[in-house]
């Protein structure tokens, strides 16, 4: 049967995604607790994750590393300079070679369609590591971070308990927000994204986010606007990134004047009414332009245990994807 990949959070139900969610939490807390379960040393035993990288990376690609180690397999990081991804060859040929001798292929990519060719020619499951569309394994940290955060009272299996939370987006529109939407829709999690006009969600993507709600009993609502004060209203959880994304660096310029009076502030969370008790998330890397550092260094920041959740993400979907093989 041909494998099952992680491409983007909207290929998975919204169950399959919380139990994903569930799974990080519940291998971080046993391995914290010393007590890491048997199957989390051996599972890959003897198999190879292949890391194919054609961009930068510090916690995806440490994150999965580590995952791997953990699972007791060997990750082999392939780099651009290391390997012919879309250079020289075709990604036909290179996943038909390197699915052939390993477990799993775990790719950062430029444009999405080279990750959906990966996964669509190969033999074992593919996992996107980013693509300019999509940041799944990204999502399911930020999903356990706000689990975190916001512990629920409601200890309802099918989502996460987080219905009727509000996330606030200010920022550009990009891989990191689309499956972030796409997962606060499916979890019953209003999301509001502000973006300077011209910056906001293409219209492909939104009816992607939008559809995410089918089946779901009581889906978060997308809101979008240009002003930053009106996203944030009564938001539980402001969220930015980078106003630059890796092969945007020739629109430098242009996108700081766009993006001037984006900046999370405490002034900005203020005027905007953000809720008492609001946290800040951020994916990494940060430039201050984004956020200011009475933000980002402070204590209602979630940015470093976030950061270290994408450990447990990894972890949860080598499990779910390799170990598993898409039995989530
Ligand atoms: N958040 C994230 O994916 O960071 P890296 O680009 O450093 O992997
Ligand atoms: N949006 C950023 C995320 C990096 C983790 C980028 O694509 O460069």
């Amino acid at each position: 049967p041909a494998p099952r990949h992680l491409m983007s959070i909207s290929d998975l139900q919204p169950s399959e995604f919380s139990s994903l969610v569930r799974n990080a939490a519940a291998r971080k807390q046993a391995v914290k607790a010393g007590q890491a379960p048997v199957s989390l040393t051996t599972s890959l035993t003897g198999q190879t994750v292949a890391m194919m990288f054609s961009k930068r990376s510090t916690r995806t690609r440490v994150s999965t590393e580590a995952a791997v180690t953990m699972l007791g397999g060997h990750p082999m990081f392939l780099g651009k300079d290391d390997i012919q991804l879309g250079v020289n060859e075709s990604l036909y040929d290179t996943s038909v070679v390197i699915s052939s001798m390993t477990s799993c292929m775990v790719a950062r990519v430029g444009p999405h369609s080279d990750v959906a060719n990966l996964a669509k020619h190969s033999s074992v499951p593919v996992i996107n590591a980013l693509s300019d569309d999509f940041h799944p394994l990204q999502t399911i940290a930020d999903f356990l971070t706000i689990h975190e955060a916001f512990p629920s009272s409601k200890g309802s299996n099918a989502g996460l308990g987080l219905n009727g939370l509000k996330v606030a987006w200010v920022g550009d529109s990009n891989n990191v927000l689309f499956d972030l939407a796409i997962g606060c829709v499916k979890m019953g999690v209003d999301i509001a994204v502000a973006s300077p006009k011209g910056y906001g969600i293409p219209d492909s993507m939104k009816q992607l986010i939008l559809s995410a709600a089918d089946g779901v009993s009581s889906p978060g609502k997308l809101i979008e606007t240009t002003v930053p004060e009106e996203a944030i209203k009564n938001a539980d959880v402001l969220v930015t990134d980078t106003w630059i994304s890796m092969g945007q660096e020739s629109e430098k310029k242009k996108r700081l004047d766009a993006f001037a009076g984006y900046q999370i502030t405490n002034d900005l969370a203020k005027r905007g009414g953000a809720k008492e008790g609001w946290k800040f998330m951020h994916c990494l890397p940060r430039h201050p332009e984004e956020v200011a550092d009475e933000v980002f260094y402070s204590p209602r920041s979630l940015v470093f245990p976030e950061a270290e959740n994408r450990l447990w993400a990894a972890v949860s979907a080598l499990e779910g994807f390799v170990v598993n093989k898409g039995q989530l």
